[in-house]
């Protein structure tokens, strides 16, 4: 553990009661952020896009090809309701949860949100080869992950704390987010 952590986890340990949802571009890291980040803060991990495959019994991309965005956008909304309305937990949720306005009412009233934010070159050096993202798969990858970023960046940016996501060295990334949380919650418990 980062000693720099240590004051600011055990403020966190005592006065965090909320969800932690990690929102932002695929292939930011939001998984694999929040569950480190999990193990910091002694709360279980949950990611939408596992829970809506498990319920579906199918893969994301399947789920885009055979029933249709706005469909697998319905089921996120439920995923993310649900998660938010039980215990806390650190929720990783898919790149265009915010899209729909009852998912980002709920992550905005029910949560600390947080924005990881990372250029177009880093994700796509993150993304590689894999073909699992079903909205990569029209196009350019380039040109689609540049739009849906300017897009989507406004509603990203409405989260509580905006972080960079460093990439290889996600223990800064980590560390920085706590830092950051300890900052966000001290501010609203003075
Ligand atoms: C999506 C991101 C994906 C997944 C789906 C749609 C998006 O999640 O939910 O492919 O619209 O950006 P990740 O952000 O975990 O890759």
């Amino acid at each position: 553990m980062n000693n720099d952590n240590a004051a600011a986890l055990e403020f966190l340990h005592t006065h965090l009661r909320r969800p932690v949802v990690l929102v932002g571009m695929m292939g930011v890291g939001k998984t694999h952020v929040g569950r480190k980040l999990a193990e910091k803060l002694n709360m279980p991990f949950k990611d939408s896009d596992k829970i809506i495959e498990q319920r579906a019994g199918r893969a994301v991309t399947d789920i885009f090809e055979q029933f249709g965005e706005e469909k697998f956008r319905q089921a996120e909304r439920n995923a993310v309701l649900e998660i938010l309305a039980g215990d806390p937990c650190v929720l990783a949720t898919g790149g265009g949860a915010v899209l729909n306005a009852e998912t980002r009412k709920a992550i905005k009233s029910k949560s600390v949100s947080v924005w990881l934010n990372s250029s177009v070159a880093d994700i796509l050096k993150r993304i590689g080869i894999a073909d699992d993202r079903p909205l990569l798969k029209k196009g350019d990858p380039e040109t689609i992950l540049k739009a849906l970023l300017k897009e989507r960046a406004p509603l990203y940016a409405e989260a509580d704390i905006h972080v960079e996501s460093r990439g290889a060295h996600s223990d800064e990334t980590i560390s920085n987010l706590i830092n950051l949380l300890y900052e966000h919650l001290k501010e609203a418990t003075v």
